[in-house]
């Protein structure tokens, strides 16, 4: 990390996470945060779902939720970005405070509740988008909605044009009954009126399905079969954990998901277990925990096509992204592996 970026960071930890955050994203509106350009290599280029990435890193949901910083972010050295959640309707989220840094555990625990400005602003700050980058939106329900299942086809055809990819997430653990959805016979019904919208774009974009890490192997094998019948491009493994095991900051116990390094070795086992039931047939994006290019490494050893990451932002910067990309590149050539698709799935 250099200095700046460790001066900087150090003066956003002085402020409560949520304002912290704020202001983070201020600096990067702001063109005031390192720019890295395009990394890729011939090793790191990669096609996930006819998307082609020019790396497998890219910045996981819920840290551009309003698609406010979409040029900056471009220019971070991400392969792909998702933004989001959106949500047909603007809403509040839930009452502050509502997230918090576990430092010791190098976690994050947030119970937002898909705080958005809804579709419609999102749609125009989309269309205003950078041509160059791959950018994706994960898509969200209100939480006072007659129709769950029906806000992601809504907020797919709202935003779709302005689309690479779009990815349902049923596995927010901070609206209530959201993963009840993950069942097979609610999930099925859910994809099947998504894909018919998606089937009806002028310029249909892949359609990737976001799960928890919470679930069985028994219910990981039920989304397993749903996702091969459903006719989705992809799955991304995983959300945040409602356990709490083996932690050891003060805030531990707050309600809400946590993210980051004690999230690593379930999010890691529910893509191996993921990859296995779906027999490699569909590509899976490995989130949870990535820190280093070892870990995503792991994790495209473990079954995934690319990665995200969000937390490990929090303690190191953006220039983490650039790090962990060519990290990776160096990794694959140490082992001879020519591209990473060759790595994918080695060691499940
Ligand atoms: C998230 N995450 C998330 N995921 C999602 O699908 N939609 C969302 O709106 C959000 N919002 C969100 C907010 C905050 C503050 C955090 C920390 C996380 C989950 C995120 O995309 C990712 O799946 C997990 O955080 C695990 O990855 P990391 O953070 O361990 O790299």
């Amino acid at each position: 990390m250099s200095l700046l970026e460790q001066t900087g960071l150090r003066l956003l930890h002085r402020f409560d996470p949520e304002t912290a955050h704020g202001l983070a994203l201020k600096v990067l509106q702001l063109g005031l945060s390192p720019t890295t350009g395009t990394v890729t290599s011939t090793r790191l280029r990669t096609t996930v779902a006819g998307l082609t990435l020019p790396n497998p890193v890219g910045l996981a949901a819920g840290f551009d939720k309003n698609a406010t910083a979409l040029r900056p972010l471009s220019r971070a050295g991400f392969g792909f970005i998702e933004v989001g959640a959106a949500t047909p309707r603007p809403q509040p989220g839930n009452s502050k405070p509502r997230l918090f840094r576990l430092t010791e555990d190098q976690a994050v625990i947030n119970r937002f509740g898909f705080n958005n400005d809804g579709m419609d602003a999102i749609a125009t700050r989309l269309k205003g988008r950078p041509s160059d980058a791959i950018i994706g939106l994960n898509l969200g329900a209100n939480k006072d909605s007659e129709n769950r299942a029906g806000d992601f086809a809504t907020v797919l055809a709202t935003c779709a044009a302005h689309l690479d990819f779009a990815t349902v997430n049923v596995s927010s653990p901070n609206t209530e009954k959201l993963r009840d959805l993950q069942g097979k016979e609610a999930l099925a019904a859910l994809l099947a009126g998504v894909m018919d919208t998606r089937n009806t774009l002028e310029r249909p974009i892949p359609i990737f399905l976001k799960i928890a890490p919470d679930l069985t192997e028994a219910e990981i094998a039920d989304v397993a079969d749903v996702a091969l019948t459903s006719g989705i491009d992809g799955l991304i493994a995983t959300n945040t954990t409602l356990d709490r095991n083996g932690l050891t900051s003060a805030h531990a116990n707050e309600k809400g998901g946590l993210s980051g390094a004690p999230l690593f070795d379930k999010s890691t086992r529910v893509l191996a277990q993921l990859y296995r039931a779906t027999d490699g047939k569909l590509p899976i994006i490995g989130v949870g925990g990535v820190a280093s290019a070892e870990d995503a490494y792991a994790k495209i050893k473990a079954g995934a096509s690319a990665v995200q990451l969000y937390s490990a932002l929090v303690y190191q910067g953006l220039g983490l992204v650039p790090q962990i990309a060519n990290g990776l590149d160096a990794l694959l050539k140490r082992d001879g592996v020519e591209n990473v698709e060759h790595a994918v799935g080695t060691a499940t």
